[in-house]
């Protein structure tokens, strides 16, 4: 019924959903299935898109396609919440049904402002009416689209902003993501960009109405940093400008870019009246695995959340969750925060409400052993000392520390994945939460941060080495998710 580069209706996707009550239930019998993170019912799920709170409600948009695991359309699917604990699933909200979008409602954002929400997104084109195009510098069209919403549910028509033509003439077909932020009264778009010979950027655009967009700038290092940068984000954070973004084609250097594709926070300058900038810091936000596309947005209670793909693109590692028919889910919330001149992930205050009461307090002295059982939990260390150690997380998984560096290991069960790692001077603190298939792991009260997915199902978890302190783990509950939406 759907074909790879054909336009997809809402009534297309209404007669498929109703046909495929058997696929969701495949799905919804995986083992594998998390109880706290945000997955899709059946198919494939990529970028957080249109992150937002209004009037009191989350709304969590993202890349989707439901048809089957491998990502091959995309729509916007929806979930929404007021506490990050109890989520309801709408029906997907953007579909690739227009000229503009018709080849994928690709990744963007939303910019909360006068009682309504302001999307902007990408609208992808594939070409296929000659046989050169090489799908890079020809052959593809990347639109910036736009269309309001006064409730997050129903939207307004679709706008188009920016065709290809539009960018500047240097710049390849790569060219999306848009984000949107206000500074002294100007708005600016921020956009993933390659560029005719191959090197990533930023554009940066400026509007005073939201609608007309002039170019202002490119934003880059001077080395060249990888062919692609997608997904920006540029922010203000306790004073300091941060651009994260997602580059592509950065080579692994020592323990460093280990991954096939990147995902970096950078420290930069950016003077908005002269364009001058500088980039001053640039350093891997996720140590681990699966960590890609993360959007961030400004609740109203003034948080800095930040939610990511718990995935990535390309990678040679699989996830064995396709047999039963969907891939990828997103990664927890986090609160982004300045400490001392360093970017840091906290897991959000909401995420306590999913401990159950029940935990085990546990005092670990030089040299002896820890052992437990839970599969899914919530585990806070807190090391009085640490020169070495090593924790299994489950069966097959472990985490250790010698000579400043720690290390994730999957052993057997990570399905290509084998090793991260990152220096730690000082080992203080780890919080780690473990999910079914999953494990994200926050170093130091959140100086670092480890995301990755993880395939053995018997729990474990155990600590010994030259190491004193306390570790708490809570039993943890899930989520509770109402929907699909004729439910
Ligand atoms: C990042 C990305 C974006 C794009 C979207 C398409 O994972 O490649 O650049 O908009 O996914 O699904």
């Amino acid at each position: 019924m759907f074909e790879k580069y054909k336009k997809v209706f809402r009534e297309d996707y209404r007669t498929w959903y109703e046909e495929n009550g058997a696929y969701r239930e495949k799905a919804a019998e995986d083992p594998r299935r998390l109880w706290f993170h945000l997955m899709p019912k059946t198919g494939w799920m990529n970028d957080p898109n249109g992150l937002c709170q209004f009037h009191g409600t989350y709304h969590i948009y993202y890349q989707y396609t439901p048809f089957e695991p491998t990502g091959e359309l995309k729509l916007w699917g929806h979930y929404t919440t007021k506490d990050f604990v109890h989520y309801k699933e709408d029906e997907p909200v953007l579909f690739p049904d227009s000229d503009y979008d018709a080849h994928g409602a690709y990744s963007g954002s939303a910019y909360v402002e006068d009682d309504q929400i302001r999307f902007f997104y990408t609208g992808n084109l594939k070409y296929f009416d000659r046989d050169d195009y090489d799908y890079i510098n020809s052959g593809r069209g990347s639109n910036t689209i736009t269309f309001t919403s006064k409730n997050g549910h129903d939207f307004t028509e679709k706008e188009l902003l920016m065709t290809t033509a539009d960018y500047p003439s240097d710049m390849s077909n790569h060219i999306r993501d848009p984000k949107v932020f206000q500074q002294n009264g100007m708005y600016y778009m921020v956009l993933g960009a390659r560029d005719r010979e191959g090197t990533g950027m930023v554009l940066l655009y400026q509007s005073k109405d939201l609608k007309k967009w002039t170019y202002k700038n490119r934003i880059t290092t001077k080395e060249k940093f990888g062919y692609m940068w997608e997904c920006p984000d540029l922010f203000e954070l306790d004073g300091e400008w941060i651009l994260i973004c997602c580059p592509q084609g950065v080579k692994q250097q020592g323990i460093d870019y280990a991954n096939v594709h990147q995902c970096t926070a950078m420290k930069i300058s950016y003077d908005f009246v002269t364009d001058e900038y500088e980039i001053t810091d640039i350093r891997l936000l996720d140590r681990g695995f699966d960590f890609y596309a993360p959007q961030t947005f400004l609740d109203e209670k003034g948080r800095r959340i930040l939610i990511g793909w718990m995935g990535i693109p390309d990678a040679d590692y699989t996830n064995p969750t396709t047999e039963s028919g969907w891939q990828h889910a997103l990664t927890i919330p986090r609160q982004l925060v300045m400490r001392g001149n360093q970017l840091i992930q906290e897991p959000l205050e909401e995420l306590k409400q999913l401990r159950t009461g029940e935990e085990i307090v546990e005092r670990f002295e030089e040299q002896t052993k820890v052992c437990r059982d839970n599969l899914v939990y919530e585990a806070v260390v807190e090391y009085e000392t640490c020169r070495s150690m090593k924790m299994v997380l489950r069966k097959g998984v472990t985490l250790s520390y010698e000579n400043e560096i720690l290390t994730l290991d999957l052993g057997t069960c990570g399905f290509g994945r084998d090793t991260r790692k990152v220096k730690v001077k000082e080992l203080k603190s780890l919080q780690i939460f473990a999910d079914t298939s999953s494990v994200e792991i926050f170093v130091n009260h959140g100086e670092e941060v480890f995301t990755s997915r993880i395939y053995s199902l018997e729990g474990e978890i155990s600590m010994e080495g030259s190491c004193r302190g306390k570790m708490t783990i809570y039993s943890l509950k899930a989520f509770s998710i109402e929907g699909g939406y004729d439910e």
